[in-house]
Order: structure tokens, then C-alpha cells, then sequence
């Protein structure tokens, strides 16, 4: 097992940031943290370094006990076997970049040959085969970046940690850094962690994603799970884009909304009564209105809104309660009379929050 998370609590002034979460990493996966500021993904991040000490649980990395609030074992950080990567890189600028990467070999007090062994094996991963000698402060933020990630896996941990770390890089910087690190990732088989609060991140980078809201966690799955079947509206909104329409859900599970229009759908409803029914963007499918009953799973609209994105158009539809934003590279004017249609597994109940 990679990493073992027990009954972790953390607190600040007596009050819970991080509030009895449970999870486990397999050997080679990567999990995204990913929930709104001050959700407490940071502070869990530094209580796996080992950076706080936590109020109660226990942390395991790689099969060792790292922290056990019970038996009092607290291991220091520079006995866990991890690498981290803060969102501030936190390079060292009075130092060269081979020194920036060989400190965390120099503490564990490595023999020199070893080290120029390891640094050069570490730099040419990360493409800086050529900056041994550059002074810290003349590298751009993209190679800061990279100088931090060399340090991270200097020292083959188990376990890598990265802490929003391409929140300072520009968009396509931050593209092809994302693309890098997980192969990188892969290439070393490496358990990490990897905190974001930007879903198309966790969404594409991630083994599974690890949702946080007030020092909980709301749900753990793979990124497609969460995204076609989120546990809450807190979930379905944090990743992804959402439609909602307000329904009634009758004993039988169907819905139906004030307009009269059914909603049918393929899984357990959370029970009767006013909830929200969620479909994807890229689920609903608009085609021409045939005119006369509908029938279920089936809504009339009109374009209110067109916006040719590339290979597919976006469209705002506006239908009696409701204005869903529909992705289809069918093309549709301004104006018209449409209607939007759905699968059942592709339409989920959520309670109103
Ligand atoms: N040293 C500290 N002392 C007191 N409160 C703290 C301390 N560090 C963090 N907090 C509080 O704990 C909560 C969780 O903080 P944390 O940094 O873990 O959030 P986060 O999810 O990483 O947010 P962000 O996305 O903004 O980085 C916040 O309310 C924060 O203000
Ligand atoms: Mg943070």
C-alpha cells in the first residue's frame, strides 16, 4: 500500500480543518485532492510530510507507520520516505541547481559520488541535463518548477506530494507541465498525492479524485465515476460542468417537473419528493422538434445562445424551466425550436442541498 490515512484529524485553535478522513493509495496510483480553498487539502498534504502534527489517526507510507496518534509514533519528515512539491517551489535561490536538488541526498548523507550520480539522473529527467551549474535565480518559472521537481524524486521516495504546483504557470506552460508529470509518474511508479483545485486538472491527470469539502471527504472514485455519478450536488458541481432541473420524485423513482415534463432515470433515486435532476452538458442531445407528445426524457426548447468552440458547437437552450447548456456538433440557429433528449444512465437524482 502506498499511502494508509486513518481517522486523520487535524486542528487550529481547536477547531477541525481536516475531520476524521479515511483513505488509501494503492502502490503506483495518483489521486487528486480536489475541493474549494480552505477545504483542508493542504493541511492533510502537510500532515502526510509529517510538516503538522496531527490531533489523532494514523498514516502509513509504503507499509510503515509515519504517525500514530495512539502508540505516539511520529516519524520526522526527513525519515519518511517522500517527495514533495510546494505550489511556491520553494528553491533555494543562493544556491546552484544541483545543490537545490542534491539537499535532500546531503541530509541523508550520501556519499558525493552517489549524489553527482543521482542529480544528473534526476536533472535529465525533468529536461534540465544542461543547468547543473545555473544559479537559482536565473531560471524562469517553468524551470523552477521543474529544479523543484527534480528534488522531489532525487531520492526515489515512495510517495511523491504535490501541492498545486502549476498554480503559477501560464495556461500552455501549464498544459504540457501537467502532461510531463504524469509521465513521469508512470515512469517511476510512484503513490502520489496531488492537491488542485482545478477540476479539468484532477479530471485528466488523476487515477481517481478525492473530493474535500470542510475537512471531509465527500467522495473517492475515478474520474469518470465522479463525474457521471456524484454522491451530492456539492460533488456534481465541483467536477465538471452541471444542469440541473428542479423535479418532484414520485414513489416509483421517476420525476417529473412543474412544466410537466418526465425525467426517468437508471439508477436508485435518493427518495420521493423535491430533488435535482443532473445531466451532463455532453449528455443532453438536441435534434429538431418533431412536434406533438414528447413522451419521457425529453424536453422543448429553444437556442438561446450558439458558441462555435472547434469541432463542436456550445449551445444555451432555454426550455420552460430552465436554460441547460447542450455540447453537440450538430448545428442549430439562434432561435430555433429544438428538443433536448436523454439516456436514463445518463440522468441521476440528487437531493436539494
Ligand atoms: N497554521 C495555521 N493556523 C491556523 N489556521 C490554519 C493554519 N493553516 C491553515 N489553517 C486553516 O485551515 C483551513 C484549511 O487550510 P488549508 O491550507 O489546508 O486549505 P486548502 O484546502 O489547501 O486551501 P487552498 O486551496 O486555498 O490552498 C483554512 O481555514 C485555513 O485558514
Ligand atoms: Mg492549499
Amino acid at each position: 500500500m502506498g499511502i494508509s490515512v486513518k481517522g486523520l484529524v487535524k486542528q487550529y485553535a481547536g477547531k477541525p480543518v481536516v475531520d476524521h478522513i479515511d483513505f488509501e493509495i494503492a502502490d503506483g496510483e495518483l489521486v487528486s485532492l480536489l475541493g474549494p480553498s480552505g477545504c483542508g487539502k493542504t493541511t492533510t498534504l502537510r500532515c502526510i510530510a509529517g510538516l503538522e502534527t496531527p490531533e489523532s489517526g494514523r498514516i502509513a507510507i509504503d507499509g510503515e507507520v509515519v504517525f500514530d496518534a495512539d502508540s505516539g509514533v511520529v516519524v520526522e519528515p526527513y525519515h519518511r520516505n517522500i517527495g514533495m512539491v510546494f505550489q511556491s517551489y520553494a528553491i533555494w535561490p543562493h544556491m546552484t541547481v544541483f545543490e537545490n536538488v542534491a539537499f535532500p541526498l546531503r541530509v541523508r548523507r550520501m556519499a558525493a559520488a552517489d549524489i553527482e550520480r543521482r542529480v544528473g539522473r534526476a536533472l535529465e529527467r525533468v529536461g534540465l541535463g544542461a543547468f547543473h551549474d545555473r544559479s537559482s535565480q536565473q531560471l524562469s518559472g517553468g524551470q523552477q518548477q521543474r529544479v523543484a521537481v527534480a528534488r522531489a524524486i532525487v531520492h526515489e521516495p515512495a510517495v511523491l506530494l504535490f501541492d498545486e504546483p502549476l498554480s503559477n504557470l501560464d495556461a500552455r506552460l501549464r498544459d504540457q507541465t501537467r502532461a510531463e508529470i504524469r509521465q513521469l509518474q508512470r515512469e517511476l511508479r510512484v503513490s502520489t498525492i496531488y492537491v488542485t483545485h482545478d477540476q479539468t486538472e484532477a479530471l485528466s491527470l488523476s487515477d481517481r479524485i478525492l473530493v474535500m469539502h470542510d475537512g471531509r471527504i465527500r467522495q473517492l472514485g475515478t474520474p469518470e465515476a465522479i463525474y457521471a455519478r456524484p454522491n451530492d450536488m456539492f460533488v456534481a458541481e465541483v467536477v465538471g460542468a452541471a444542469n440541473f432541473f428542479d423535479v418532484t420524485v414520485d414513489d416509483r423513482g421517476a420525476a417529473t417537473d412543474t412544466s410537466g415534463a418526465t425525467f426517468h432515470t437508471a439508477f436508485a433515486p435518493p427518495g420521493s419528493g423535491p430533488a435535482r435532476a443532473l445531466i451532463r452538458p455532453d449528455k443532453l442531445l438536441i435534434g429538431p422538434d418533431p412536434g406533438g407528445d414528447l413522451g419521457p426524457n425529453r424536453l422543448r426548447g429553444t437556442v438561446r445562445q450558439r458558441l462555435f468552440m472547434g469541432g463542436y458547437y456550445e449551445y444555451v437552450v432555454e426550455t420552460r424551466l430552465a436554460s441547460p447548456r447542450v455540447l453537440s456538433s450538430a448545428e442549430f440557429a439562434e432561435k430555433a425550436q429544438v428538443v433536448l433528449s436523454f439516456d436514463s444512465g445518463d440522468c441521476i437524482f440528487l437531493l436539494k442541498e
